[in-house]
């Protein structure tokens, strides 16, 4: 990994920072130069990641935080202390915070479904929504919130109903927020990853996992570290010219 400096002095949030994916774009981004707000629900883990952060700021520090993004009022709460942190609001956004609680369609329990919905898209729309209102109220004059979505949101998949539709709605979501906030200078896209080896995929059966992956042109899972590069650049002026796109980072899987 090439380190650059072109996310030097941006203020980055990133939910979900405490593991997997999200852990490795607070890696990444610091190693750009970013200031980084690792914000999960689970402390101990969003400080294990703040641990590993590069630190090559003199005045200000990365910080991490905790939150629940399906609540407004720990959303609401996470902008408020990055603003007295650092006066100013963060200018990236990354919202990798994610869950899945799958079983069939015929199986599924009410309250799982929901769950998944919440933490996933309203999670989504949460952080989106008080983000992007901080930095309209300060005038950013470059905001990037970077949503993750993946694959599955597009083609389905099996035991994932609740999963798939949030992260459809991300998509579609990340495609409005996109068309509204470009008049503010925000950018909004969607990263769409494939089977990323990660906490989420070790709970998935190794058949299950050999299957997928030999259906990867590229022969492998990806490793997170090859989705965070991708929200780098969509984070960075690198993709000025880019918003409402949703890339897939997938090795190939499910091309068409
Ligand atoms: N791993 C994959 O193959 C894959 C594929 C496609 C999409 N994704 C998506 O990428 C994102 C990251 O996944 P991962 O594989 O790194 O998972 P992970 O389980 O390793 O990490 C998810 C993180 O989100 C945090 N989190 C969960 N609920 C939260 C909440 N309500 N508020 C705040 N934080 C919360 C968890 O504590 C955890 O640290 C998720 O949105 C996931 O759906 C992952």
């Amino acid at each position: 990994m090439a380190a650059t400096t072109r996310l030097l002095s941006r203020l980055a949030l990133v939910t979900g920072g405490g593991s997997g994916i999200g852990r490795a774009v607070c890696q990444r981004f610091a190693s750009e130069g970013a200031l980084v707000v690792v914000a999960d629900r689970d402390e101990e883990a969003a400080n294990e990641t703040l641990r590993s952060l590069s630190r090559d700021h003199k005045v200000q520090e990365h910080m991490a935080a905790v939150v629940d993004v399906s609540s407004k009022q720990s959303v609401e709460n996470l902008v408020a202390i990055i603003q007295r942190r650092y006066f100013q609001p963060a200018s990236v956004c990354v919202t990798t915070a994610g869950i899945t609680h799958d079983d069939f369609l015929l199986r599924m329990e009410e309250e799982h479904f929901d769950k998944v919905v919440q933490v996933n898209l309203k999670g989504t729309f949460l952080v989106t929504q008080a983000v992007a209102a901080a930095m309209v109220a300060s005038g950013v004059s470059k905001g990037s919130i970077v949503t993750v979505g993946s694959i599955v949101g597009k083609v389905g998949n099996i035991g994932q109903v609740n999963y798939s539709a949030s992260k459809a709605g991300v998509q579609a979501l990340t495609r409005t927020a996109a068309k509204e906030l470009s008049r503010y200078g925000i950018r909004c896209n969607c990263v769409m990853p494939g089977f990323i080896s990660t906490p989420m995929t070790d709970k998935v059966p190794e058949k299950v996992i050999s299957k997928m992956t030999s259906l990867v042109p590229l022969g492998r899972m990806g490793e997170p570290a090859e989705v965070a590069d991708v929200c780098s650049f969509l984070a960075s002026d690198d993709s000025r010219y880019i918003t409402g796109a949703s890339v897939e980072v997938t090795g190939g899987l499910f091309i068409g």
